[in-house]
């Protein structure tokens, strides 16, 4: 059995994460972790958890847990994984896994040699109908892959977040969204290397909720992604055109 500790009590963890966790026979959740009491103390009684801490520290101090699930606003990552790094344990985070390419490498510098996994949850990645895809890509069936179009429809207000870290310009929908679109690209190309246009606008919030970018990846592929928070109904959509076939998904079924 695997004894997870859960740090950060908020809606991802309460929507997502606690329902896949009780699909898992082999995950229990021993620990939980938040500023906030009263969210700590909801997430403790829902998931069972033996122990709740209102300082993140005691949870990764706990002996008790092997794994960590960072599930805070992005600000908090890089310091959190690195430290659940440091106290031994394997860490699942949120995305983005920080908030720049640096903080990416200084969490590579610290797992380096530990045998400790590090895992983001680029949850797209691991969609049924997006491996299924790869499967067909691979087999040559639709040539090499020429562009790739993806469209992120979300819907903030409906999904209800418990704070609202995602109101700060600087980060916004890029944080948000982004980090999914990029992880469904790699998953048939390489990485994205040059943004050769960007458009963005503020159609609900106070903050980027609507932004467009073209961009190329390093094999030279052409990707356009678009992502908003202001949809009716979300949607997760791709389409992989190559030189002899093109492939359409939605993600989010
Ligand atoms: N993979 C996905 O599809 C997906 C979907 C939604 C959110 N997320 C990610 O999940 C993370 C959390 O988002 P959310 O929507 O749950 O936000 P939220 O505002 O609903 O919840 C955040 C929670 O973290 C707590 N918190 C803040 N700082 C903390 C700290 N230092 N230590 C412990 N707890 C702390 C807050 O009190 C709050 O309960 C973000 O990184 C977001 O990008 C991922």
């Amino acid at each position: 059995m695997i004894r997870l500790g859960i740090v950060g009590c908020g809606k991802v963890t309460t929507m997502f994460h606690l329902k896949a966790i009780g699909e898992v026979d082999e995950v229990t959740v021993a620990a939980v972790a938040d500023l906030d009491k009263a969210r700590m103390e909801d997430v403790k009684r829902k998931s069972g958890a033996e122990r709740g801490y209102t300082d993140p520290k005691e949870l990764l101090s706990d002996p008790s847990v092997e794994v960590v699930a960072i599930n805070t606003p992005p600000r908090f990552h890089e310091e959190t994984v690195i430290e659940a790094l440091r106290a031994g344990k394997h860490v699942l985070c949120e995305k983005p896994l920080a908030q720049s390419v640096e903080g990416c490498a200084r969490i590579k510098e610290a797992q380096g040699g530990s045998g400790l996994v590090v895992l983001p949850v680029h949850n797209y990645a691991f969609t049924p109908c997006l491996e299924t895809a790869r499967g067909i890509v691979v087999s040559g069936e639709i040539g090499k892959i020429q562009r790739i179009g993806l469209r992120f429809d979300n819907n903030l207000w409906s999904y209800g977040p418990k704070t609202d870290f995602r109101m700060k310009e600087e980060f916004s929908i890029v944080e948000d969204l982004l980090p999914h679109v990029l992880s469904v690209v790699q998953a048939f190309t390489g990485p994205v290397r040059s943004v050769e246009e960007a458009r963005g606008r503020r159609k609900r919030h106070d903050v980027m909720d609507d932004l467009s970018l073209v961009m190329e990846t390093e094999d030279g592929v052409r990707v356009e992604g678009s992502m908003n928070w202001t949809s009716l109904i979300p949607a997760f959509k791709a389409s992989v055109e190559g030189e002899s076939g093109r492939l359409e998904m939605d993600l989010m079924k």
